[in-house]
Protein backbone atom coordinates (compact mmCIF):
# COMPACT_ATOMS: atom_id res chain seq x y z
CA UNK A 1 0.00 0.00 0.00
CA UNK A 2 1.11 3.54 -0.65
CA UNK A 3 0.82 6.01 1.57
CA UNK A 4 -0.31 8.48 -1.69
CA UNK A 5 -2.21 8.43 -4.42
CA UNK A 6 -1.87 10.42 -7.75
CA UNK A 7 -4.66 12.28 -9.07
CA UNK A 8 -6.94 9.82 -11.48
CA UNK A 9 -8.80 11.62 -14.64
CA UNK A 10 -11.97 10.06 -12.52
CA UNK A 11 -11.96 11.53 -9.40
CA UNK A 12 -14.92 11.95 -6.84
CA UNK A 13 -15.21 13.18 -3.04
CA UNK A 14 -18.16 12.09 -0.56
CA UNK A 15 -19.22 14.37 1.04
CA UNK A 16 -21.76 14.61 4.85
CA UNK A 17 -20.61 10.34 5.87
CA UNK A 18 -19.58 9.07 9.40
CA UNK A 19 -16.40 6.62 8.46
CA UNK A 20 -16.21 3.45 10.18
CA UNK A 21 -12.88 3.23 8.96
CA UNK A 22 -12.57 0.09 10.74
CA UNK A 23 -8.73 1.23 11.17
CA UNK A 24 -7.47 -0.42 14.68
CA UNK A 25 -6.42 1.30 17.81
CA UNK A 26 -8.31 4.72 17.62
CA UNK A 27 -11.72 5.21 18.05
CA UNK A 28 -13.83 2.05 18.06
CA UNK A 29 -14.59 1.13 14.17
CA UNK A 30 -12.22 3.83 13.76
CA UNK A 31 -15.12 5.80 13.02
CA UNK A 32 -14.72 9.71 11.27
CA UNK A 33 -17.83 11.44 12.45
CA UNK A 34 -18.58 14.73 9.54
CA UNK A 35 -16.04 12.68 7.02
CA UNK A 36 -14.91 13.06 3.58
CA UNK A 37 -13.91 10.46 0.98
CA UNK A 38 -11.85 10.99 -1.27
CA UNK A 39 -11.48 8.75 -3.98
CA UNK A 40 -9.09 8.43 -6.92
CA UNK A 41 -9.34 6.31 -9.81
CA UNK A 42 -9.77 2.74 -7.80
CA UNK A 43 -8.04 4.17 -4.55
CA UNK A 44 -9.04 6.06 -1.83
CA UNK A 45 -7.26 9.01 -1.97
CA UNK A 46 -8.47 10.91 1.70
CA UNK A 47 -10.79 9.03 4.28
CA UNK A 48 -10.92 11.52 6.96
CA UNK A 49 -12.62 14.91 8.71
CA UNK A 50 -14.29 17.09 6.51
CA UNK A 51 -12.43 19.92 7.77
CA UNK A 52 -9.11 18.62 6.72
CA UNK A 53 -9.75 17.48 3.41
CA UNK A 54 -6.30 18.72 1.46
CA UNK A 55 -7.06 21.57 -0.95
CA UNK A 56 -6.34 20.19 -4.33
CA UNK A 57 -9.23 17.64 -3.67
CA UNK A 58 -11.53 20.61 -2.78
CA UNK A 59 -12.31 21.42 -6.54
CA UNK A 60 -13.04 17.83 -7.00
CA UNK A 61 -16.58 16.59 -7.94
CA UNK A 62 -18.49 15.78 -4.98
CA UNK A 63 -21.25 14.45 -4.12
CA UNK A 64 -23.36 14.26 -0.63
CA UNK A 65 -23.81 11.17 1.08
CA UNK A 66 -26.52 12.35 3.30
CA UNK A 67 -25.11 11.61 6.42
CA UNK A 68 -24.92 8.00 6.05
CA UNK A 69 -22.51 5.70 7.24
CA UNK A 70 -19.40 3.80 5.05
CA UNK A 71 -17.66 1.28 5.60
CA UNK A 72 -14.89 -1.14 4.10
CA UNK A 73 -16.95 -3.24 1.59
CA UNK A 74 -17.31 -6.58 3.17
CA UNK A 75 -14.83 -9.69 3.22
CA UNK A 76 -15.88 -12.88 3.57
CA UNK A 77 -12.94 -15.10 4.02
CA UNK A 78 -14.68 -18.75 4.05
CA UNK A 79 -17.47 -19.93 1.78
CA UNK A 80 -18.09 -23.02 -0.14
CA UNK A 81 -20.60 -21.29 -2.76
CA UNK A 82 -19.58 -23.22 -6.12
CA UNK A 83 -21.45 -26.61 -6.02
CA UNK A 84 -24.01 -28.77 -7.46
CA UNK A 85 -27.19 -29.92 -6.27
CA UNK A 86 -29.03 -29.03 -3.04
CA UNK A 87 -28.84 -30.80 0.70
CA UNK A 88 -32.79 -29.47 1.85
CA UNK A 89 -33.25 -33.85 1.91
CA UNK A 90 -30.45 -34.34 4.55
CA UNK A 91 -31.98 -31.20 6.74
CA UNK A 92 -34.92 -32.81 6.50
CA UNK A 93 -32.86 -35.95 7.60
CA UNK A 94 -30.92 -34.10 10.58
CA UNK A 95 -34.59 -32.84 12.01
CA UNK A 96 -35.90 -36.29 12.13
CA UNK A 97 -32.94 -37.29 14.37
CA UNK A 98 -29.70 -37.84 11.98
CA UNK A 99 -26.65 -35.95 13.29
CA UNK A 100 -24.15 -34.64 10.31
CA UNK A 101 -21.56 -37.05 11.32
CA UNK A 102 -23.59 -40.26 10.52
CA UNK A 103 -25.45 -38.49 7.20
CA UNK A 104 -21.19 -38.36 5.97
CA UNK A 105 -20.27 -41.81 7.36
CA UNK A 106 -24.03 -43.15 5.28
CA UNK A 107 -22.02 -41.45 2.14
CA UNK A 108 -24.30 -38.54 2.36
CA UNK A 109 -23.47 -35.14 3.29
CA UNK A 110 -20.32 -33.63 1.35
CA UNK A 111 -20.39 -37.12 -0.63
CA UNK A 112 -24.02 -36.10 -2.05
CA UNK A 113 -22.58 -32.55 -2.91
CA UNK A 114 -19.49 -34.13 -5.00
CA UNK A 115 -21.43 -36.36 -6.89
CA UNK A 116 -23.70 -33.14 -7.83
CA UNK A 117 -20.93 -31.06 -8.67
CA UNK A 118 -19.45 -33.80 -10.50
CA UNK A 119 -22.14 -34.30 -12.71
CA UNK A 120 -22.33 -30.68 -13.10
CA UNK A 121 -20.92 -28.77 -16.73
CA UNK A 122 -18.44 -25.51 -15.63
CA UNK A 123 -21.51 -23.31 -17.16
CA UNK A 124 -24.04 -24.95 -14.77
CA UNK A 125 -22.02 -24.24 -11.91
CA UNK A 126 -21.88 -20.59 -12.65
CA UNK A 127 -25.24 -20.28 -13.51
CA UNK A 128 -26.14 -21.40 -10.07
CA UNK A 129 -23.50 -19.76 -7.76
CA UNK A 130 -24.28 -16.37 -10.05
CA UNK A 131 -27.23 -15.88 -7.70
CA UNK A 132 -25.67 -16.30 -4.69
CA UNK A 133 -22.55 -14.06 -5.13
CA UNK A 134 -25.55 -11.77 -5.82
CA UNK A 135 -26.84 -11.73 -2.83
CA UNK A 136 -23.38 -11.19 -1.26
CA UNK A 137 -22.42 -8.21 -3.47
CA UNK A 138 -25.92 -6.82 -2.69
CA UNK A 139 -25.08 -6.78 0.98
CA UNK A 140 -22.23 -4.87 0.22
CA UNK A 141 -19.51 -7.54 -0.41
CA UNK A 142 -16.44 -6.53 -1.85
CA UNK A 143 -14.16 -9.31 -1.66
CA UNK A 144 -15.06 -13.19 -1.12
CA UNK A 145 -13.03 -15.98 -1.02
CA UNK A 146 -14.35 -19.38 -2.82
CA UNK A 147 -13.11 -23.04 -2.04
CA UNK A 148 -13.32 -26.23 -3.92
CA UNK A 149 -13.68 -29.37 -2.00
CA UNK A 150 -16.75 -31.20 -4.19
CA UNK A 151 -14.81 -32.06 -6.79
CA UNK A 152 -12.65 -34.58 -5.08
CA UNK A 153 -10.86 -35.65 -8.40
CA UNK A 154 -8.50 -33.46 -10.77
CA UNK A 155 -11.44 -32.72 -13.46
CA UNK A 156 -14.04 -31.49 -11.16
CA UNK A 157 -11.34 -29.74 -8.17
CA UNK A 158 -9.94 -27.50 -11.78
CA UNK A 159 -13.75 -26.98 -12.66
CA UNK A 160 -14.70 -25.70 -9.45
CA UNK A 161 -11.79 -23.08 -9.61
CA UNK A 162 -12.15 -22.15 -12.94
CA UNK A 163 -16.33 -21.34 -12.18
CA UNK A 164 -14.35 -19.51 -9.09
CA UNK A 165 -12.62 -17.20 -11.33
CA UNK A 166 -15.33 -16.87 -13.67
CA UNK A 167 -17.41 -15.47 -11.16
CA UNK A 168 -14.78 -12.58 -10.42
CA UNK A 169 -14.64 -11.71 -14.19
CA UNK A 170 -18.61 -12.03 -14.59
CA UNK A 171 -19.47 -9.70 -11.12
CA UNK A 172 -17.62 -6.83 -9.71
CA UNK A 173 -16.30 -8.80 -7.19
CA UNK A 174 -12.75 -9.84 -5.62
CA UNK A 175 -12.58 -13.79 -5.70
CA UNK A 176 -9.97 -15.11 -3.61
CA UNK A 177 -9.53 -19.22 -4.47
CA UNK A 178 -9.07 -21.93 -1.50
CA UNK A 179 -7.94 -25.66 -3.07
CA UNK A 180 -9.59 -28.02 -0.87
CA UNK A 181 -9.42 -31.12 -2.45
CA UNK A 182 -8.74 -32.79 1.02
CA UNK A 183 -11.98 -31.99 2.13
CA UNK A 184 -13.77 -35.45 2.30
CA UNK A 185 -11.93 -38.83 1.04
CA UNK A 186 -13.47 -39.61 -2.30
CA UNK A 187 -15.85 -42.81 -2.66
CA UNK A 188 -12.51 -44.02 -5.26
CA UNK A 189 -9.83 -43.69 -2.15
CA UNK A 190 -12.74 -45.67 0.63
CA UNK A 191 -10.71 -46.57 3.35
CA UNK A 192 -7.48 -45.17 2.01
CA UNK A 193 -7.02 -41.44 3.17
CA UNK A 194 -3.17 -41.74 2.54
CA UNK A 195 -3.40 -42.71 -1.28
CA UNK A 196 -5.77 -40.18 -1.91
CA UNK A 197 -3.57 -37.06 -0.30
CA UNK A 198 -0.93 -38.67 -2.17
CA UNK A 199 -2.92 -38.20 -5.69
CA UNK A 200 -3.60 -34.77 -4.56
CA UNK A 201 0.20 -34.08 -3.47
CA UNK A 202 1.54 -35.68 -6.93
CA UNK A 203 -1.27 -34.50 -9.40
CA UNK A 204 -3.77 -32.46 -8.47
CA UNK A 205 -2.78 -29.79 -6.75
CA UNK A 206 0.29 -29.24 -9.28
CA UNK A 207 -1.99 -29.00 -12.26
CA UNK A 208 -4.56 -26.48 -10.48
CA UNK A 209 -1.23 -24.28 -8.79
CA UNK A 210 0.30 -24.31 -12.58
CA UNK A 211 -2.86 -22.66 -13.81
CA UNK A 212 -2.90 -20.52 -11.32
CA UNK A 213 -6.23 -21.09 -9.81
CA UNK A 214 -4.85 -21.64 -6.19
CA UNK A 215 -4.75 -18.46 -3.90
CA UNK A 216 -4.03 -20.44 -0.61
CA UNK A 217 -4.36 -24.26 0.14
CA UNK A 218 -6.77 -25.76 2.57
CA UNK A 219 -7.73 -29.05 4.27
CA UNK A 220 -10.58 -30.45 6.78
CA UNK A 221 -9.03 -32.00 9.42
CA UNK A 222 -11.02 -33.85 11.56
CA UNK A 223 -12.25 -37.70 12.28
CA UNK A 224 -14.63 -37.79 9.35
CA UNK A 225 -12.15 -36.36 6.95
CA UNK A 226 -8.17 -36.34 7.25
CA UNK A 227 -6.06 -36.37 10.12
CA UNK A 228 -3.05 -33.85 11.09
CA UNK A 229 -0.36 -36.32 9.90
CA UNK A 230 -1.92 -35.97 6.31
CA UNK A 231 -2.31 -32.78 6.53
CA UNK A 232 0.79 -32.06 7.18
CA UNK A 233 1.83 -33.81 3.88
CA UNK A 234 -0.78 -31.41 2.12
CA UNK A 235 1.01 -28.66 3.80
CA UNK A 236 4.68 -29.08 2.78
CA UNK A 237 3.55 -30.00 -1.03
CA UNK A 238 2.02 -26.58 -0.73
CA UNK A 239 5.05 -24.49 0.91
CA UNK A 240 7.19 -26.30 -1.70
CA UNK A 241 4.64 -24.81 -4.32
CA UNK A 242 5.36 -21.16 -2.53
CA UNK A 243 1.46 -21.45 -1.05
CA UNK A 244 -0.36 -20.07 1.80
CA UNK A 245 -2.11 -22.56 3.50
CA UNK A 246 -5.24 -22.20 5.99
CA UNK A 247 -7.46 -25.08 7.99
CA UNK A 248 -11.10 -26.09 8.64
CA UNK A 249 -9.81 -27.52 12.34
CA UNK A 250 -11.16 -28.20 15.43
CA UNK A 251 -14.89 -28.15 14.23
CA UNK A 252 -16.40 -31.30 15.60
CA UNK A 253 -13.82 -32.35 17.85
CA UNK A 254 -10.05 -31.58 19.37
CA UNK A 255 -7.49 -33.08 16.94
CA UNK A 256 -4.63 -30.53 17.07
CA UNK A 257 -5.19 -29.25 13.31
CA UNK A 258 -4.76 -25.70 14.39
CA UNK A 259 -1.37 -25.87 16.16
CA UNK A 260 -0.55 -27.84 13.55
CA UNK A 261 -1.45 -24.98 10.45
CA UNK A 262 0.06 -22.36 13.07
CA UNK A 263 3.55 -24.38 12.81
CA UNK A 264 2.88 -23.39 8.79
CA UNK A 265 2.17 -19.75 9.66
CA UNK A 266 -1.14 -21.01 8.06
CA UNK A 267 -2.66 -17.72 7.51
CA UNK A 268 -6.04 -18.73 9.18
CA UNK A 269 -8.28 -22.06 11.33
CA UNK A 270 -11.13 -21.82 10.69
CA UNK A 271 -14.45 -22.79 13.30
CA UNK A 272 -12.14 -23.72 16.42
CA UNK A 273 -15.40 -24.71 18.96
CA UNK A 274 -13.21 -27.21 20.03
CA UNK A 275 -9.71 -25.31 20.06
CA UNK A 276 -8.24 -25.53 23.70
CA UNK A 277 -5.33 -23.44 25.13
CA UNK A 278 -2.34 -24.77 23.27
CA UNK A 279 -4.06 -24.39 19.95
CA UNK A 280 -4.66 -20.80 20.90
CA UNK A 281 -1.03 -20.13 21.99
CA UNK A 282 0.24 -21.60 18.54
CA UNK A 283 -2.22 -19.03 16.27
CA UNK A 284 -0.88 -16.23 18.84
CA UNK A 285 2.76 -17.30 18.20
CA UNK A 286 2.59 -17.49 14.42
CA UNK A 287 -0.19 -14.71 14.06
CA UNK A 288 -2.45 -17.41 12.88
CA UNK A 289 -6.15 -15.57 12.12
CA UNK A 290 -9.13 -17.41 13.88
CA UNK A 291 -12.35 -17.49 11.79
CA UNK A 292 -15.21 -18.06 13.41
CA UNK A 293 -18.24 -19.29 11.26
CA UNK A 294 -21.77 -18.86 13.41
CA UNK A 295 -23.82 -20.26 10.50
CA UNK A 296 -22.46 -23.73 10.92
CA UNK A 297 -22.71 -23.45 14.91
CA UNK A 298 -26.05 -22.57 14.73
CA UNK A 299 -27.32 -24.88 11.33
CA UNK A 300 -25.15 -27.92 13.46
CA UNK A 301 -26.89 -27.16 16.56
CA UNK A 302 -23.52 -26.83 18.22
CA UNK A 303 -23.60 -26.46 21.50
CA UNK A 304 -19.54 -26.19 22.34
CA UNK A 305 -18.39 -22.38 21.99
CA UNK A 306 -15.09 -21.21 20.31
CA UNK A 307 -13.19 -20.21 23.37
CA UNK A 308 -13.40 -16.93 22.46
CA UNK A 309 -12.02 -15.28 25.77
CA UNK A 310 -8.88 -16.99 25.23
CA UNK A 311 -8.93 -15.51 21.50
CA UNK A 312 -9.03 -12.13 23.29
CA UNK A 313 -6.43 -12.88 25.89
CA UNK A 314 -3.99 -14.13 23.42
CA UNK A 315 -4.63 -11.67 21.39
CA UNK A 316 -5.15 -13.44 18.26
CA UNK A 317 -7.33 -11.75 15.26
CA UNK A 318 -10.84 -13.04 14.87
CA UNK A 319 -12.18 -12.92 11.17
CA UNK A 320 -16.22 -13.78 10.85
CA UNK A 321 -17.68 -15.57 7.64
CA UNK A 322 -20.96 -17.09 6.27
CA UNK A 323 -19.19 -20.22 5.30
CA UNK A 324 -21.41 -20.77 2.66
CA UNK A 325 -22.15 -24.10 1.46
CA UNK A 326 -25.03 -26.70 0.88
CA UNK A 327 -24.76 -28.23 4.01
CA UNK A 328 -23.75 -26.95 7.47
CA UNK A 329 -24.44 -23.63 6.45
CA UNK A 330 -26.88 -23.01 3.69
CA UNK A 331 -25.88 -18.85 4.48
CA UNK A 332 -25.86 -16.42 1.86
CA UNK A 333 -25.68 -13.20 4.03
CA UNK A 334 -22.74 -11.79 5.31
CA UNK A 335 -25.09 -9.61 7.85
CA UNK A 336 -26.34 -12.54 8.99
CA UNK A 337 -23.02 -13.73 9.86
CA UNK A 338 -22.23 -10.64 11.60
CA UNK A 339 -25.30 -10.53 13.87
CA UNK A 340 -25.24 -14.61 14.55
CA UNK A 341 -21.40 -14.01 15.70
CA UNK A 342 -22.60 -11.00 18.46
CA UNK A 343 -25.94 -13.46 19.16
CA UNK A 344 -24.16 -16.52 19.43
CA UNK A 345 -21.02 -15.99 19.98
CA UNK A 346 -21.03 -12.96 22.46
CA UNK A 347 -19.02 -10.71 20.12
CA UNK A 348 -19.40 -7.65 20.31
CA UNK A 349 -20.88 -5.83 17.18
CA UNK A 350 -17.34 -3.57 17.01
CA UNK A 351 -15.68 -7.13 16.76
CA UNK A 352 -18.13 -8.95 14.34
CA UNK A 353 -17.83 -6.29 11.83
CA UNK A 354 -14.15 -6.13 12.29
CA UNK A 355 -14.20 -9.52 11.60
CA UNK A 356 -15.87 -9.48 8.22
CA UNK A 357 -13.69 -6.83 7.32
CA UNK A 358 -10.06 -6.07 8.18
CA UNK A 359 -9.84 -9.46 9.89
CA UNK A 360 -11.58 -11.04 6.72
CA UNK A 361 -9.03 -9.31 4.82
CA UNK A 362 -5.87 -10.45 7.03
CA UNK A 363 -7.59 -13.79 7.46
CA UNK A 364 -7.15 -14.01 3.32
CA UNK A 365 -3.81 -12.17 3.10
CA UNK A 366 -4.72 -9.17 1.29
CA UNK A 367 -5.38 -6.63 4.67
CA UNK A 368 -2.77 -4.20 2.46
CA UNK A 369 -5.39 -3.95 -0.35
CA UNK A 370 -8.70 -4.04 1.35
CA UNK A 371 -10.32 -4.00 4.80
CA UNK A 372 -10.24 -0.60 6.06
CA UNK A 373 -11.07 2.34 4.50
CA UNK A 374 -7.28 4.35 4.36
CA UNK A 375 -5.26 5.30 1.72
CA UNK A 376 -3.97 4.05 -0.34
CA UNK A 377 -6.28 0.88 -0.45
CA UNK A 378 -8.89 0.34 -2.90
CA UNK A 379 -11.56 2.09 -2.87
CA UNK A 380 -14.32 -1.24 -2.14
CA UNK A 381 -16.82 1.45 0.31
CA UNK A 382 -20.01 0.10 1.29
CA UNK A 383 -22.44 2.71 2.49
CA UNK A 384 -25.18 2.25 4.31
CA UNK A 385 -28.54 4.12 5.46
CA UNK A 386 -27.92 3.68 8.94
CA UNK A 387 -26.81 6.09 11.93
CA UNK A 388 -24.63 3.68 14.08
CA UNK A 389 -22.12 0.82 13.12
CA UNK A 390 -23.86 -1.65 15.59
CA UNK A 391 -27.06 -1.50 13.78
CA UNK A 392 -25.15 -3.40 11.27
CA UNK A 393 -25.01 -6.43 13.71
CA UNK A 394 -28.58 -5.54 16.10
CA UNK A 395 -30.93 -6.06 13.02
CA UNK A 396 -30.79 -9.32 11.33
CA UNK A 397 -33.44 -9.90 7.92
CA UNK A 398 -33.25 -6.49 6.55
CA UNK A 399 -30.87 -4.80 4.29
CA UNK A 400 -29.76 -1.41 4.66
CA UNK A 401 -26.77 -1.16 2.01
CA UNK A 402 -27.60 2.28 0.28
CA UNK A 403 -24.62 1.90 -2.24
CA UNK A 404 -21.65 -0.03 -2.85
CA UNK A 405 -18.36 1.13 -4.47
CA UNK A 406 -16.22 -1.05 -5.86
CA UNK A 407 -12.64 -0.30 -7.61
CA UNK A 408 -14.18 3.70 -7.18
CA UNK A 409 -17.11 2.81 -9.23
CA UNK A 410 -20.43 2.84 -8.28
O1 LIG B 1 -16.99 -25.60 6.56
N1 LIG B 1 -16.31 -28.53 7.66
C1 LIG B 1 -16.24 -28.91 6.52
N2 LIG B 1 -16.66 -28.26 5.47
C2 LIG B 1 -17.80 -27.44 5.41
C3 LIG B 1 -19.04 -28.22 5.28
C4 LIG B 1 -19.27 -28.58 3.93
C5 LIG B 1 -20.52 -29.38 3.71
O2 LIG B 1 -21.16 -29.90 4.66
O3 LIG B 1 -20.83 -29.48 2.54
C6 LIG B 1 -17.84 -26.48 6.56
O4 LIG B 1 -18.68 -26.54 7.45
FE1 LIG C 1 -15.96 -24.55 5.45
Amino acid sequence: MSDAVSDDNSTVVLTDVTLATMVAGGQPYGLIEDGVLAISGDRIAYAGTAADLPSRMQSWPSESQHGMLATPALVDCHTHMVYGGNRAREFELRLLGASYEEIAKAGGGILSTVSATRAASEDDLLDAALPRIDSFIDEGAGTVEIKSGYGLDLETELKMLRVARRIGRERPVRIETSFLAAHAIPPEYKGNADGYIDWIVREILPAAASEGLVDAVDAFCETIAFNPIQVATLFDAAVKLGLKVKLHAEQLSNMGGTALAAGYKALSADHLEYLDEQGVEAMAANGTVAVLLPGAFYTLRETKFPPLDLLRQAGVPIAVATDCNPGSSPMFSPLLAVNMACTLFRMTPEEALAGITREGARALGCLDEVGTLEVGKRADIAIWDVETPAELAYRFGINPLARRIFGGNV
